[in-house]
């Protein structure tokens, strides 16, 4: 018989947890690429800088956020929007690095999204104290593709509701290195991120960082 050299060390919850019809969270897929998910933010940090934007009521958010690939999301006085230029540098967002489109598509193909081709990530920076309130992300062309979220840093809430506002809601930890998937029934969720607790990651600082991959053209 072959030991199980691994059984010590195997998690001790599911590294897949079917959050809906259609919604995956997949513990830890991120891990194995974090370094160059890291390297790789510092790079398009230092080129499109992240920013607390302002939502077209006026409030300015309390998270702050870039873009990386051939659109962004963006939000203003004007409305919320995709857009494919910085609209403070008026320069293209930085190109999608490869380390982010490998875990985008690997995780909606495990997902059973494996058509699925990001063409924006939004990348946006939680720092202690921020939020993002339920919403639905329905800025983009076509509902057909998954919507695909890294987290990475502090651990954050993950609430995660129905197509109405009212609709009942799941908490789930997301923590350093999990990606959770929603697309198919479960695409017009309502979803958020309750206010940051204060801490310190080993490795991403006083922060959290979260990738949200989606087909936005
Ligand atoms: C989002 O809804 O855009 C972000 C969700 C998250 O930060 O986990
Ligand atoms: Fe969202």
């Amino acid at each position: 018989m072959i030991p199980d050299l691994f059984a010590d060390i195997a998690s001790p919850e599911p590294s897949r947890i079917e959050m809906a019809e259609g919604a995956v969270l997949l513990r830890g897929k991120a891990l194995p690429l974090e370094h160059e998910l890291l390297a790789a933010l510092d790079v398009i940090a230092a080129a499109a800088p992240f920013r607390h934007m302002v939502t077209p009521g006026g409030f300015v958010m309390s998270v702050a956020m870039t873009n990386c690939g051939a659109a962004g999301w963006v939000t203003d006085r004007t409305g919320y929007r995709y857009d494919r230029n910085d609209p403070e540098s008026g320069k293209p967002w930085p190109e999608m690095p490869a380390s982010f489109l490998q875990l985008a598509v690997e995780a909606a193909t495990e997902a059973g999204y494996p058509d699925f081709r990001p063409d924006a990530c939004l990348i946006n920076r939680y720092e202690p104290g921020a939020r993002l309130s339920l919403h639905q992300d329905k800025n983009e062309r076509d509902f057909a593709n998954p919507i695909v979220s890294v987290s990475l840093g502090l651990p954050a809430t993950f609430q995660f509701g129905g197509l109405k506002r009212t609709d009942p809601i799941t908490k789930y930890s997301l923590h350093h290195g999990d990606v959770a998937v929603w697309g198919g029934p479960s695409r017009l969720f309502y979803h958020g991120v309750p206010t940051l607790k204060d801490g310190v990651h080993e490795k991403v600082g006083r922060m959290r960082l979260n990738l949200t991959f989606r087909g936005a053209l």
